[in-house]
């Protein structure tokens, strides 16, 4: 077998720590992952437990009950370590970003794995998982806080970057921008006065702020009336699956890639 390719790197992971964006999958993929006869799924550098990619292949099973998950790392240790909790439908496999499954996967969900690569790194290995998947595939790739209370993932097709999703618990931030140490790889280090995405944060805060006698209300309600704000300036998404009600009382919002990235 040929070296899997990346490098093996912490293995920091916890239950539900990826409940967010797992939430946020059913949502948005549900249908894509139900229009496929047999949906691959690949969770990518599931870390030093099983456990995020059992709550994955859980969760996905409730609204497709004909996917496959398969969990793919680039530790033998960790591989070892999760066999025994593979079952009908879940596995798990030594490997990197060349995907060493059987077909193209629907889905891969990687999720505080670039965040450990160079930024150069990090956009060659989207392209890379780009060419894996199928051709109606997507990819969800982002990173969170150890507890997952605060995360920000990109969704992306065959053709690149398409989504900026930003999902935070109500309590665990004082201002929006607190996400950006969350960013991906990719845009982390744009976050810097002049770059869209520094404009995009700074607009996010100003929202929150003018919102904030909402707060009496709760902080969803100030939260719902920020991402409407927003949306008169920035093209937040504003309709299902992405965005509208339903998606910001949980604490997200989503808005284009391009928006981020002119
Ligand atoms: C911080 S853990 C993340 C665990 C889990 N995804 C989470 O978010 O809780 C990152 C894992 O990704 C693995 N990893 C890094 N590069 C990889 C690659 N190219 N292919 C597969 N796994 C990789 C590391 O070995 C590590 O176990």
């Amino acid at each position: 077998m040929p070296k899997p390719i990346g490098e093996i790197t912490r293995g920091t992971t916890g239950h539900n720590r990826l409940r967010r964006a797992d939430r946020w999958v059913v949502a948005v993929h549900g249908r894509l992952l139900r229009s496929v006869e047999r949906p691959l799924v690949v969770d990518l550098g599931y870390g030093a437990s099983h456990t995020t990619t059992l709550e994955l292949f859980s969760r996905l099973r409730r609204v497709c009950p004909s996917v496959e998950v398969v969990g793919v790392e680039i530790d033998p240790g960790r591989v070892a370590a999760a066999r025994p909790y593979g079952r009908e439908g879940l596995s798990f496999v030594l490997g990197g970003f060349e995907l060493p499954v059987g077909r193209p996967p629907t889905l891969v969900r990687a999720f505080n794995v670039l965040r450990q690569y160079g930024e150069a790194e990090a956009w060659e290995y989207w392209a890379m998982l780009r060419r894996r998947i199928a051709p109606d595939g997507v990819i969800v790739e982002g990173t969170c806080s150890e507890v997952g209370h605060r995360a920000v993932w990109a969704g992306l097709d065959a053709t690149g970057p398409r989504t900026l999703t930003f999902s935070a618990r109500f309590g665990g931030f004082e201002r929006p921008s607190d996400l950006a140490e969350r960013l991906p790889k990719t845009l982390i280090h744009r976050n810097v006065p002049g770059e869209p995405i520094h404009a995009f944060l700074r607009d996010f805060d100003h929202a929150w702020a003018v919102n904030a006698p909402l707060g009496a209300y709760g902080f969803r309600q100030r939260w719902i009336a920020t991402a409407r704000t927003l949306a008169r300036t920035w093209p937040v998404a504003t309709r299902p699956p992405l965005g509208g009600r339903a998606r910001w009382r949980l604490g997200e919002l989503t808005l284009p890639w391009s928006a981020v990235d002119r």
